[in-house]
């Protein structure tokens, strides 16, 4: 009962081992600067080291895209990030692959099958969330042709349920961002341990918290929360443009998942524009929450619409698009 109880609080987690070559590495510090969850330490000029911290043993989510943005080939990722009980039991097969989209035996080197792909299927493969932006804007024009890709969206009973808003007022960014952190400090505050040691009554909240609502209490994004304060709340990673996607209420069906399906239309015209994006959710929690009721009415977001997620978009600075392994769900034929 007691592991039970332990597994809905802070689960056992497997993590993948993060190797980086001594002798190849540029000591540039991108994987550190881009990676999603803080696991990495590094002083300017050094090799970077991977890390963890408050009861994560590595601070890694196995997106590999700390491999996507190394100019060098220096990083290495083998293994990967699973959860073998409890709440968060993931059900993945354990099997980390790069794409094989034509069921070879032997795992296909990229560039034998790459001429093979579509347009689409290429774009849809090396696309990687961007965390590494310049400082200049796209223009208002190649914004709107994605915004436009978004808006041919499929959506239940064609009822298109969004509202697109586009920031590029760093002060309003800014306030987004640090509003939400006051909300998401709290949350990772609590469920991080101190010298692998938690109070009883944080095991008691995050353990009710898990259940009452298991997707907002998931480990993986409290790595992301953490990284996000060290970086002085930078949750958007100084990108120029966030674009925000509100959901109609009132629409059909699941209105979050017309929104879902739109935001990937957004990210991956923004890659055959040559943009870099990434979709952001971190602040939606908080920014539903009536400690921000004033935040939304300063930017316009009226009942019924609520906000489902975000987008980060900007020029990305240096290469951060690439191929890269992912995990393997389980897959049913029925025939
Ligand atoms: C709904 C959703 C929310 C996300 N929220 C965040 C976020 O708040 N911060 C972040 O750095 N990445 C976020 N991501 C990006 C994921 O971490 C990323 O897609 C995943 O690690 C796979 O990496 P890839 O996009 O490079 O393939 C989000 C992605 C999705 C689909």
């Amino acid at each position: 009962m007691l592991d039970f109880l332990k597994q809905a609080y802070m689960p056992d987690m497997n993590f993948p081992i993060r190797t980086i070559n001594v002798d190849t590495c540029s000591r540039c510090g991108r994987c550190y600067e881009s990676c999603p969850s803080g696991g990495f330490t590094w002083t300017k000029g050094e090799i970077p080291t991977p890390v963890g911290f408050g009861g994560f043993k590595e601070a890694c989510i196995n997106c590999h895209n700390c491999i996507a943005v190394c100019p060098t080939g220096a990083m290495g990722v083998t293994g990967n990030f699973s959860i073998p009980k409890g709440r968060y039991k993931s059900f993945l097969t354990r099997t980390v692959a790069p794409p094989n989209p034509f069921g070879a035996k032997e795992t296909p080197e990229y560039s034998d099958i790459e001429k093979d792909l579509t347009e689409v299927e290429r774009l849809i493969y090396s696309r990687r969330s961007n965390r590494l932006f310049k400082k200049e804007a796209p223009t208002r024009d190649v914004i709107n042709r994605i915004l436009e890709a978004g808006r041919f969206a499929p959506s239940a009973g064609n009822c298109q349920p969004y509202h697109f808003m586009v920031i590029t007022d760093q002060a309003v960014i800014r306030e987004l961002e640090t509003r939400s952190m006051t909300v998401l400090r709290l949350i990772k505050n609590v469920y991080l341990s101190k010298n692998g040691k938690r109070k009883l009554w944080k095991n008691i909240f995050v353990s009710v918290s898990s259940y009452l609502m298991v997707n907002k209490f998931d480990p993986r994004p409290i790595t992301a929360m953490e990284k996000a304060d060290r970086n002085k709340g930078e949750i958007y990673f100084n990108a120029p443009v966030v674009i925000l996607i509100l959901k109609n209420k009132h629409g059909i069906s699941n209105p979050d998942l017309d929104a879902g399906i739109c935001v990937q239309n957004m990210v991956l015209a923004a890659h055959s524009l040559g943009l870099g994006s990434c979709i952001v959710s971190l602040p939606m929690v908080p920014l539903s929450y009536p400690i921000m009721a004033g935040f939304r009415k300063k930017i316009g977001i009226k009942y019924p619409f609520e906000a489902v997620t975000s987008v980060a978009l900007g020029f990305p600075k240096g290469k951060i698009d690439g191929i890269v392994a992912r995990d393997t769900p389980p897959t049913t034929w029925i025939e």
